[in-house]
């Protein structure tokens, strides 16, 4: 496997965290890594200059220098559904463009870490979802499970989905969004029982944790 994509039961729930995390780790062991955000919305500004955090952070734990282009072929200034910002911005997300970005970073990296946008199921165009774009690039699903209350649900919901939609599963990893989550293990262990592929990590509730701190809670895989 030299290649993942990172989905999440929901927006917010540590994707980005994981996928950046996932390059750290992969960098460590002395692969050549780039980090994809297909379709980005959201911009902030950072001295004067537009920025898209996620793009941002995949790029700050990728080894090898692409162009913005390939590493995110869809940005958009408003943080909303990515099917809502492009109809907005009269643009047509087409998985044609986004694929033959993904093989010109495969050229050129040992692995390459692709993150997607909100969950499974959030649109990209009229048609197609998340799930079209991780078929479209073939490639195994991580699921970030946001561990807070109704994350069981959640968990196998997706999961399900992944699975019926006829994607390889490599593995989950739970992460704890909610400080004052409640039996937060109890509930790892009741997804875990639940979910046919393996448990990659259990990240802890910490807003400070850098890089280093979460690849090392994250099993290879
Ligand atoms: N275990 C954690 N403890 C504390 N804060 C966390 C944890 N995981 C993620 N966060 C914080 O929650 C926020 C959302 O995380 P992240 O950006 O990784 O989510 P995401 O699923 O990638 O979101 P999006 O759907 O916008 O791409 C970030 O500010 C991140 O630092
Ligand atoms: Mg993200």
């Amino acid at each position: 496997m030299n290649a993942c994509f990172v989905t999440g039961t929901d927006t917010g729930i540590g994707k980005t965290r994981v996928a950046a995390a996932l390059l750290h780790k992969l960098a460590l062991q002395g692969k050549r890594v780039v980090g994809m955000k297909p379709v980005a919305s959201g911009a902030v500004w950072h001295a004067g200059v537009q920025e898209w955090e996620d793009v941002s952070q995949l790029a700050a734990a990728s080894t090898v220098s692409t162009p913005l282009e390939w590493r995110n072929p869809y940005r958009f200034d408003a943080p909303i559904s990515p099917h809502l910002a492009a109809q907005q911005a009269d643009v047509q997300i087409e998985l044609s463009t986004i694929r033959a970005a993904y093989e010109q970073l495969q050229a050129m990296a040992d692995w390459v870490v692709v993150e997607g946008a909100g969950g499974w199921y959030a649109p990209l165009n009229e048609g197609q979802s998340m799930a079209d774009l991780a078929r479209a690039l073939n490639i195994p699903v991580v699921l970030v499970a946001g561990i807070r209350l109704g994350c069981i649900n959640h968990a196998v919901l997706t999961a399900q989905a992944i699975i019926r939609d006829g994607m390889p599963f490599a593995g989950w990893v739970a992460n704890i969004v909610d400080k004052d989550m409640l039996l937060a293990e109890e509930n790892i262990d009741s997804i875990r029982t639940r979910l046919s592929a393996p448990l990659l990590g259990v990240l802890p509730w910490d807003p400070q944790a850098d890089l280093g701190d979460v690849a090392a809670r994250l099993r290879n895989f």
